[in-house]
C-alpha cells in the first residue's frame, strides 16, 4: 500500500519548533496520539496533559467569535460572550479594501484570543456559483481574484494575534441543501481557474495554518480526504504545512481519512449516525490498524505533527497577549467596514443623499428596519454586544425629522402583508418627505430553534430569487404612493427588482452590516459617508440569466452536480455571452465622479506588467473609487472570459484632486489553464487593459504583447 508522505515540511518551518515537536511524539503513546485526530467535544479536541500539551480550541466563526457552548452543543448562560459582530464575508469583499480585511482579521484573531480560542473558523470563502446558495452571505464573491485579495487580508490579520484562521470549505461547497452528499464534477480548468485561487492564495500568499475540508464530494470522493485536492494540489504542489481538519461531521472512511490528509476530524458526534467521539474514524478504530501492522504509525506522527505546529503557532504554549473583547477600537472596524461595504446601486434624480436639515418626515417601512440579524444563519451566529437596526441608525442621524415606521410585512413562513399593513405603509409614506423601504432577505423566521434557518443561512438554498414575505407588493404600493422611495436592501446577494426598479428611483444595498449596520446606512443615506462599496457579485436580473440555472445545473441531479457552465461563472458569462445584468459586477456609485485618463503599460521582470492610470475627483466631495483593471485577451485561439479582474485599488480624493495610481499585474494575469497539457499557459499576442469603475463601465485601456 502506498502512504502519501510529505517530506518537504521541516525545511519550510522552524527548525527549532520542529525539533521540540519530534521530542514530544518521541514522548507520546499512540493512545495519545490517536485521541489528538479528532474531536472530544463539539469545538475541541485533545492534548496530552501528561506532556504539558493542552487541548485546542476552535471556534466559529467568519464574523465575530460564536456564543460560548462549552463542551456540548447548547449555548451557555453567565458567561461573557457578547463581543464584536462584524458585518458579514459578501460585505467585506464590497469594501474592496484589502487593509479593512487585515483590520477585520484583526479585531477577530483578538476577540478569539481573549475568548480563550486557538483557532477561529473563518473565513468562509466559496464561490458564488448562483445567487441561491444560502451561505453566500458568508462568502466573498464570484471572482477568484478578488476572493483572493480579501482573504489573504484578513488571514494575515487573524493571525497576526496569534491566532490561527482556518479557510473554508475547500472546495466546492457551492450549495447548502444537499452538501453532505452531493458529488461535484468540473473541469481541470474551472477547478484551477474559479475555484482554487483562494486557497491557493490563503496557503501560499497569506500562509493560513488550517483549512476546513468541504462536506460535499469531490469526482466521487469526499472533499476532507480527497485525493487529489489533498495529497496532490494541498499538500503537494501548495506545499501546505498546517492541518486540514474536516468540517463537522464530514470524514466518511478510515483508510481515506488516513491516507488523503485529513489531520483532524472534527464534530464527530454530529454525523448521522452520530458517534461517540473514540469511535470516531480517525479514533480508536486507528490504533487497531497500526499494532495490526496495517498502517504505519509514522501516518499518525505526520497528522500530529501538523496539529502540534498549529498549536506552536497558535500561541497554545507561550503566553500569549490577553486580546481585546468588543472594545470601542473593534466596533470602530466593524462600522469602518459596514461603511465601505454599502453599496449605491441607483441613484436617480440626486435623490441621495438625504439632506439633513432640509428632510423634515421619513417614513421608515419593513420589518427588517427593526430587525437584529446577528443571532441568525446558523454556524457563524454571533452574540453581539448590541446591533444598531436600519431605524435606531436613521433615528441617530435624522434626529430632527419625525420618522414613521410601519412594519410592512412579517417576517415569518410564507406570510404575506396583510391589506391594513399595505395601507398603514403607504399612509406613512404618503405624508413624509422621503419613504424609506427596508427590505430583504433574512437568517431565519425566529431563532429560537437551528431548523428554523431560512433564505440566508447554513443547510438551506434560497428557492428563487423573489423577495419573500410579499415584498413586491409592499414596494410597489410604496413607491406608487411616493416618488422619492429608497429601497434598501439586506441580504446575502441579489434579489430580482425587476417588478418595482423602473419606477424606484434609489437603491442601495446594505448587506448584513454587522452591530454598527443601521449607523452605517443612516451616514451613507445622509451624505455623511460617501458610499463606495462596490458589487463583488453580479446582481442578475432574473434567475433565469445565472449561467448554472440556465443549464439547470443547480442543485444537479441523483446526488451530481455538473458545473458545465464551466469558468463562466458570474461576469465572465454575462459579459461573454451579452446578457445584460441588473447590476454589473464592480458596480457602485458615489455621491462624486471620477475620471479615468492616460493609461500606461510597462512590461516588467519575469511577465508582470506595471500599469499606471490617472483618477480625478471630479465632484464636490471628497470619495472614493475602486479602479478595477480587467484583462482582455485579443484574437484568442482558446475559449476564454471576455474579461477577468486582474488587479484594482481603492483610492480616497478630495475633491478635484487628481492622482496616479500604479498596479502591477503578475505574469499569472495573463494566463489560462491548459486542459489537455495540465498547466499554465500563456497565449502569445496583444492583451487589452480595461480599466474601470465596474465590469460594464471601462474608462480607459491599453494594450501589452507577450
Ligand atoms: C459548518 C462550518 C462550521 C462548523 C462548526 C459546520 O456545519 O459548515 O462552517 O465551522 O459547522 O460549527
Amino acid at each position: 500500500m502506498l502512504f502519501f508522505i510529505h517530506t518537504n515540511i521541516s525545511a519550510q518551518t522552524n527548525k527549532d519548533t520542529e525539533g521540540k515537536i519530534s521530542a514530544l511524539i518521541s514522548k507520546m503513546t499512540l493512545q495519545e496520539k490517536v485521541n489528538m485526530l479528532h474531536s472530544n467535544s463539539s469545538f475541541t479536541s485533545a492534548g496530552v496533559p501528561r506532556l504539558g500539551i493542552p487541548e485546542l480550541v476552535t471556534s466559529d466563526g467568519p464574523h465575530g467569535v460564536r456564543q460560548e457552548h462549552g463542551r456540548g452543543w447548547q449555548g451557555q448562560k453567565d458567561v461573557n460572550d457578547s463581543g464584536t459582530y462584524l458585518p458579514v464575508g459578501i460585505a467585506l469583499a464590497a469594501t474592496w479594501n484589502p487593509a479593512l480585511g487585515f483590520a477585520f482579521g484583526e479585531v477577530l484573531g483578538s476577540e478569539a484570543k481573549y475568548r480563550g480560542k486557538n483557532v477561529i473558523l473563518g473565513p468562509g470563502i466559496n464561490i458564488m456559483r448562483s445567487p441561491l446558495n444560502g451561505r453566500n452571505f458568508e462568502y466573498q464573491s464570484e471572482d477568484p481574484f478578488l476572493v483572493s485579495r480579501m482573504t489573504v487580508g484578513y488571514i494575515k490579520g487573524v493571525q497576526s494575534q496569534g491566532v490561527s484562521a482556518c479557510v473554508k470549505h475547500f472546495i466546492a461547497n457551492n450549495e447548502e441543501v444537499d452538501r453532505g452528499t452531493v458529488d461535484v464534477q468540473m473541469s481541470d480548468r474551472t477547478l484551477r481557474e474559479i475555484y482554487l485561487p483562494g486557497f491557493k492564495a490563503a496557503v501560499q500568499e497569506a500562509g493560513v495554518n488550517t483549512i476546513m475540508g468541504a462536506y460535499n464530494k469531490f469526482r466521487g470522493q469526499y472533499c476532507t480526504h480527497n485525493a487529489y485536492l489533498v495529497n496532490n494540489i494541498l499538500k503537494g504542489e501548495w506545499s501546505f504545512t498546517g492541518l486540514l481538519m474536516s468540517d463537522w461531521g464530514a470524514v466518511h472512511n478510515t483508510m481515506e481519512a488516513l491516507q488523503n490528509g485529513t489531520d483532524l476530524e472534527m464534530g464527530s458526534d454530529i454525523g448521522k449516525p452520530a458517534l461517540k467521539f473514540p469511535e470516531s474514524f480517525l479514533g480508536d478504530t486507528v490504533v487497531t490498524l497500526v499494532e495490526a501492522g496495517t498502517i504505519p504509525e509514522s501516518l499518525v506522527d505526520e497528522k500530529v505533527r501538523r496539529i502540534l505546529r498549529v498549536m506552536f503557532k497558535s500561541s497554545v504554549f507561550t503566553k500569549a497577549s490577553a486580546g481585546e473583547y468588543g472594545s470601542d477600537a473593534h466596533i470602530a472596524t466593524a462600522g469602518k467596514v459596514a461603511e465601505e461595504s454599502i453599496v449605491l446601486l441607483k441613484n436617480q434624480d440626486h435623490l441621495l443623499p438625504l439632506n439633513t436639515a432640509a428632510t423634515k418626515s421619513i417614513a421608515v417601512i419593513g420589518s427588517s428596519a427593526t430587525r437584529r440579524q446577528s443571532m441568525g444563519g446558523g454556524s457563524s451566529h454571533v452574540k453581539a454586544l448590541y446591533e444598531i437596526t436600519p431605524l435606531q441608525g436613521i433615528h441617530n442621524y435624522f434626529g430632527k425629522a419625525e420618522v414613521t415606521y410601519a412594519e410592512g410585512y412579517t417576517i415569518e413562513r410564507n406570510s404575506i402583508p396583510t391589506a391594513a399593513m399595505i395601507s398603514e405603509a403607504v399612509a406613512a409614506a404618503r405624508k413624509s418627505d422621503v419613504a424609506i423601504v427596508v427590505a430583504g432577505w433574512s437568517h431565519g423566521y425566529n431563532y429560537s430553534k437551528w431548523s428554523d434557518n431560512a433564505f440566508d443561512a447554513e443547510g438551506v438554498d434560497k428557492p428563487d430569487m423573489q423577495l419573500p414575505f410579499g415584498q413586491n407588493v409592499l414596494i410597489k404600493a410604496v413607491v406608487a404612493a411616493n416618488p422619492n422611495t429608497i429601497v434598501v436592501l439586506i441580504g446575502g446577494g441579489p434579489v430580482d427588482m425587476t417588478q418595482w426598479i423602473g419606477n424606484t428611483k434609489a437603491i442601495v444595498e446594505a448587506w448584513y452590516g454587522g452591530m454598527e449596520g443601521g449607523n452605517a446606512l443612516a451616514a451613507v443615506l445622509s451624505g455623511a459617508v460617501n458610499p463606495s462599496g462596490k458589487l463583488p457579485v453580479s446582481f442578475p436580473k432574473v434567475l433565469e440569466d445565472v449561467p448554472a440555472h440556465k443549464l439547470g445545473d443547480f442543485p444537479g441531479k441523483d446526488g451530481v452536480v455538473i458545473y458545465r457552465e464551466g469558468i463562466f461563472v458570474g461576469y465572465r458569462y454575462y459579459d461573454t455571452y451579452k446578457v445584460k445584468p441588473q447590476f454589473a459586477f464592480g458596480h457602485g456609485l458615489s455621491y462624486t465622479g471620477f475620471t479615468y485618463s492616460n493609461m500606461q503599460i510597462k512590461k516588467a521582470a519575469n511577465g508582470a506588467a506595471v500599469v499606471t492610470v490617472t483618477i480625478q475627483n471630479t465632484g464636490k466631495v471628497a470619495g472614493a473609487e475602486v479602479v478595477q483593471l480587467y484583462v482582455h485577451k485579443e484574437k484568442s485561439t482558446i475559449e476564454r472570459a471576455d474579461k477577468e479582474l486582474k488587479g484594482f485599488e481603492k483610492i480616497y480624493l478630495q475633491p478635484g484632486v487628481s492622482k496616479k495610481i500604479s498596479v502591477t499585474l503578475d505574469a499569472d494575469a495573463f494566463r489560462y489553464y491548459d486542459e489537455v497539457t495540465k498547466v499554465w499557459k500563456t497565449e502569445k499576442g496583444d492583451y487589452t487593459i480595461l480599466a474601470g469603475s465596474a465590469s460594464d463601465d471601462i474608462r480607459v485601456s491599453g494594450t501589452v504583447k507577450w
